[in-house]
């Protein structure tokens, strides 16, 4: 027996009793509806995930559907997600497929992965999930399974560490029935590998669980070197008029949060001032709020100006007045849609 063949039939025969096996995007595993869940899924945990696919569905149901919508209502159906790049290649990704592979998915992972937003774990990951093909994928919880199985130390997202799950995860694969293999080692790590609580006594792999027999089981996969967080200050003008709506601003299509609707903003308040011509000493400061990016933490300070000013507004292109309950169906950013949602109780 090569390790192939038992890790994957104790892993299957684990998933048959105990694995997730009624997640909406399983019935029916199509390739769109793999490959929505995927991208879901990406940081995102599946309670989170499940409502926002069912939504999805409902309006998208097909490729063609997500092709034809104006990216505005896709952003609008993904706003709370977060990471709103996903979304947008998903829109770029199904205007590609109309373009190029006649309304459908792509059937090679190879191919898969040239679209948009979609590597090669991803790519593997829907071939596998939607034909059942046995395919190699290497999610978070995939490597942290496998840098303890194997242990395998450095940190796992570096090229060289990469390299070796790859080829650790390769040669686990089962013969046959690589849709359940994927769900089940996905399943394995996201509830018993856990991150800080393993659960070995479960495991049905833990009798050759390299870092589980060294008992280094809390020290694999080795933590991520430290990236410097940078705070930076913004300052959002928080404008209403005399009918209550409030002046929201259209972001650039890239950087942070592109393409979706937010406050004006800037870094100072003389700046604010300046982008909108008004004064703003006698403004009211509303608290204070952290929100935490990859590199960046937003130390947002919203500054309320006066209804009479809205009027005296510099206006600009990319602005527009809204209704607090007609910004409910924009893309917003998480931090200016829950400061919205405050206003509307003042
Ligand atoms: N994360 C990525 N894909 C997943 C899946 N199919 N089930 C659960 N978590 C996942």
């Amino acid at each position: 027996m090569n390790l192939a063949d038992t890790f994957s039939d104790r892993l299957l025969g684990w998933w048959d009793e105990h694995g997730r096996q009624d997640l909406p995007w399983q019935h029916p595993r199509t390739p769109y509806r793999v490959w929505i869940s995927e991208i879901m899924l990406q940081q995102t945990q599946v309670g989170t995930v499940i409502p926002y696919f069912l939504r999805w569905m409902e309006r998208f149901p097909d490729i063609n559907e997500l092709a034809q919508a104006p990216l505005d209502e896709v952003l609008a159906h993904w706003a709370g997600l977060g990471y709103y790049a996903r979304a947008r290649n998903l829109h770029r990704a199904a205007l590609a497929c109309m373009a190029e592979h006649g309304g459908t998915l792509p059937k090679a992972a190879d191919d898969l992965a040239q679209l948009p937003g979609i590597g090669r774990s991803t790519a593997n990951a829907i071939v596998s999930q939607s034909t059942g093909k046995p395919a190699a994928v290497l999610d978070g919880n995939v490597r942290r399974v496998l840098a303890r199985h194997a242990m395998v130390g450095g940190w796992t997202g570096s090229a060289a560490v990469q390299k070796a799950l790859w080829r650790e995860a390769e040669t686990r694969l089962p013969a046959e029935r690589g849709a359940d293999y994927t769900q089940a080692i996905m399943d394995l790590g996201a509830l018993l590998c856990t991150r800080s609580d393993p659960d070995c006594a479960h495991c049905p792999v833990r009798s050759d669980c390299q870092a589980r027999l060294a008992a280094q089981v809390a020290h694999y996969p080795a933590a991520k070197p430290k990236t410097k967080v940078r705070d930076r200050p913004v300052f959002m003008l928080v404008l209403q008029d005399r009918q209550q709506r409030v002046l929201l601003q259209k972001r650039p299509p890239a950087g942070i949060w592109g393409g979706l609707w937010s406050l004006p903003e800037a870094a100072s308040l003389a700046d604010l001032e300046q982008q909108s011509g008004l004064t703003l000493a006698d403004c009211i400061y509303l608290p204070p709020r952290e929100h935490r990016l990859s590199h960046q933490r937003l130390l947002i300070q919203p500054v309320r100006a006066r209804k009479l000013q809205a009027r005296q507004v510099k206006s600009l292109p990319e602005h527009c007045w809204v209704t607090l309950k007609q910004e409910a169906s924009l893309a917003v950013p998480k931090p200016v849609a829950d400061l919205l949602r405050e206003l509307g109780s003042l």
